[in-house]
């Protein structure tokens, strides 16, 4: 759905463009309205409606059987209130099986979900789709490295790009992708040093997440930000966490509140 009025200063894909090399940009997932609205205020630069809802949404193992109704869904909750940041949308497994369906997908991921940039999973072997969005001004962000939506064949979420031979293929991919026309990179849990050397090679913005500090902007799922999901990865952190004491302290202090008949205080209360 469209969004609502722009703010003056709105994030495009040229802001963020602009900013590579000197200043870092934070972007996080995020799935509802309400988180969007903090998650903006709080200054996040690129919203990340990510299939990752598939686990900390729907509470299944990973991401495949996310659809593309479920990613318009959640992209347009978010989009409806979204006034300034960059809205980047997941396309869901299979979604880009070939050219022609990823064309599709993200015209209705843009359309109905308000997407800006649709990120889509995988190296050289989506070359054809990125070149054909691009063609037609779609723009696209290529995930590399670990590959949620592939985890039968890379047998389980580990790392990537460890071995000589891999951190050749990677870095191949993304000189392959930013020709294909890729407007951004996502690099996700591969080596540090390997993430700085892509980052400098392409003129395009990357994203890390468990790739060191090298990349122009990093991405963390929100729920392990703020220490509410399941099993949060090495390199995520629980910052509501060792900022504030978390959600669970908060539950803990309302049930203690509860308990000794503090709460509702006066102002809690109807006269
Ligand atoms: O789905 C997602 O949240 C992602 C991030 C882990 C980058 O792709």
């Amino acid at each position: 759905m469209a969004s609502p009025s722009r703010d003056k200063r709105d994030i495009f894909l040229s802001t963020v463009r602009a900013m590579k090399g000197r200043e870092k940009f934070a972007c996080l997932t995020v799935y509802d309205a309400s988180l969007a609205r903090v998650l903006e205020a709080a200054g996040v630069e690129v919203l990340l409606v990510g299939d990752s809802l598939g686990m900390v949404i729907q509470g299944r193992e990973s991401t495949l059987a996310v659809t593309l109704s479920d990613m318009i869904y959640h992209a347009s909750c978010v989009s409806r209130v979204r006034r300034r940041a960059l809205l980047m949308v997941d396309m869901p497994f299979m979604g880009a099986a070939t050219p022609a369906r990823a064309l599709g997908s993200a015209e209705r991921l843009m359309r109905e979900g308000g997407a800006h940039i649709v990120k889509i999973e995988g190296g050289r072997a989506i070359a054809e789709t990125v070149r054909l969005l691009a063609e037609h001004g779609l723009p696209v962000c290529a995930h590399l490295g670990l590959l949620p939506q592939f985890v039968h064949k890379l047998g389980g979420y580990r790392a990537q790009g460890r071995d000589s031979d891999a951190a050749a293929t990677l870095r191949e991919d993304a000189r392959i992708l930013e020709e294909a026309g890729a407007d951004m990179l996502l690099l996700e849990s591969i080596p540090s040093a390997l993430a700085g050397e892509v980052t400098r090679s392409v003129r395009i913005p990357v994203i890390g997440i468990g790739a060191g500090p090298a990349c122009d902007g990093q991405v963390l799922v929100l729920y392990d930000v703020i220490g509410v999901s399941q099993r949060r990865p090495r390199f995520a952190h629980d910052f509501l966490q060792s900022e504030t004491g978390g959600v669970k302290a908060a539950v803990e202090a309302y049930v203690r509140a509860v308990k000794i008949g503090a709460f509702p205080a006066a102002e809690h209360q109807f006269s």
